[in-house]
């Protein structure tokens, strides 16, 4: 028999709903059978943490948030044969089981036993408490013990710290383009919401080689960054927006509308500012209380579809190998998106940028 050592590791801990997040020191197991420890290298801080964070989103506290990140492995459990330590890996937040309905047909970023991680403890406090870990893989913390399947390798040549970014931010919003929206060359692609996954939408749009590509946000400082990611024009986010984007598009309105704020006032202008037959794809993630209205007449005189994705509707071991071939050829420039890099006890601030609508994605450097 081996015997068990425990880790101590740092860690951000949320204790309440509202409360700021807190370093703490969190007692990590060996990992069991099936499990992978992994040392991590850097952490995205997502808009989605900072929802769980302030109670939009729901979570159990005590709770280690932090759902982008990448890092090497420093120990397996029994049964483990895909990764051994020292192995370079991005953490994925919505593993997919293989085998449950939604898998069996093909859409593994819906699939039914992606949580099944979310709701037990994986780390105690030192009083014993037991701590969950957020999204299920809880990089916001030095180290951390996640199921085999929930890894997936960085490609060769694509440095960890910007790897992190590829486990949210870039495989959501490059999905949203590629694989939810399909967005082709030359159609008009419009954005609104450009922290992190709207910014990468913006590279994605680009890649698709559509055109013209439309930024939009609340933040007039977000301009210069659009810009530096794709857009072709910039509009500061008012009741105007529709009649602004028919302006720039022909008369037409545009072809897609990818809505990343994650309101129901966005959703709703996002889809009035598409064309005739227009498609709105939805990442942003709302609240269950701000609804998106619509009469029964104008669903049919504008015959658009509205749908939302998860994970950008990816299978990531299909689709970073993809990812990486456009970082390999500096199509896709995953060091732009990082404006602010920080340590763990500064998640706070980070989030503060984030609320105010500064910067683009706030990195931890382990
Ligand atoms: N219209 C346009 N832009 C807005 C509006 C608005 N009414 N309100 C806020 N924004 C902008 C902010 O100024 C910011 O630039 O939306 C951007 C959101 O960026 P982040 O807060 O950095 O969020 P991000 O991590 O990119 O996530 C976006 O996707 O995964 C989901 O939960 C996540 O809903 C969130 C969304
Ligand atoms: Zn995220
Ligand atoms: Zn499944």
């Amino acid at each position: 028999s081996t015997t068990v050592r425990n880790t101590m590791v740092r860690a951000a801990l949320l204790t309440a709903v509202g409360a700021p997040l807190e370093l703490a020191e969190i007692e990590l197991p060996e990992p069991g059978p099936g499990q992978v420890r992994v040392k991590l290298a850097a952490a995205g801080v997502c808009h989605s943490d900072l929802s769980l964070a302030n109670g939009v989103l729901r979570v159990q506290p005590p709770v280690v948030l932090g759902h982008e990140g990448a890092g090497t492995v420093t120990a397996v459990g029994e049964g483990v044969d895909s990764v051994r330590p020292g192995d370079p890996v991005v953490l994925n937040w919505a593993p997919a089981c293989g085998s449950c309905h939604l898998c069996g047909l093909g859409e593994p970023w819906l699939c039914e036993r992606a949580g099944e991680a979310y709701g037990q403890t994986y780390a105690t406090l030192a009083d014993g408490t037991g701590v969950y870990p957020g999204l299920g893989v809880a990089a916001f913390a030095e180290e951390t013990v996640v199921a085999e399947r929930a890894l997936l390798p960085v490609p060769a040549g694509v440095p960890l710290t910007s790897a992190a970014l590829l486990g949210c931010a870039v495989l959501t919003g490059y999905g949203a383009v590629h694989n939810a929206a399909r967005v082709r060359a030359c159609e008009s692609v419009l954005v609104l919401g450009l922290g992190g996954v709207g910014l990468a939408v913006l590279q994605a749009a680009r890649i698709a080689g559509a055109g013209p590509i439309i930024a939009v946000d609340v933040s007039p400082e977000k301009e210069e960054l659009a810009r530096r990611h794709g857009a072709t024009e910039f509009v500061l986010a008012d009741d105007q927006l529709s009649r602004t984007v028919r302006k720039l598009t022909g008369g037409h309105g545009a072809d897609h509308a990818i809505e990343c704020v994650g309101r129901g006032s966005t959703v709703r202008a996002a889809w009035s500012s598409t064309r005739r037959g227009g498609k709105t794809t939805v990442v942003g993630i709302g609240g269950k209380d701000d609804l998106v209205s619509f009469n029964a007449l104008e669903l049919f005189a504008f015959a658009r579809t509205l749908s939302a994705c998860v994970y950008g509707n990816s299978d990531p071991a299909k689709d970073i190998p993809v990812l990486a071939e456009h970082v390999l050829a500096g199509r896709l420039d995953l060091e732009a998106l990082i404006t602010d890099r920080i340590g763990l006890a500064d998640i706070p601030d980070a989030f503060e940028r984030m609320a105010a609508g500064r910067g683009g994605r706030s990195l931890i450097v382990f």
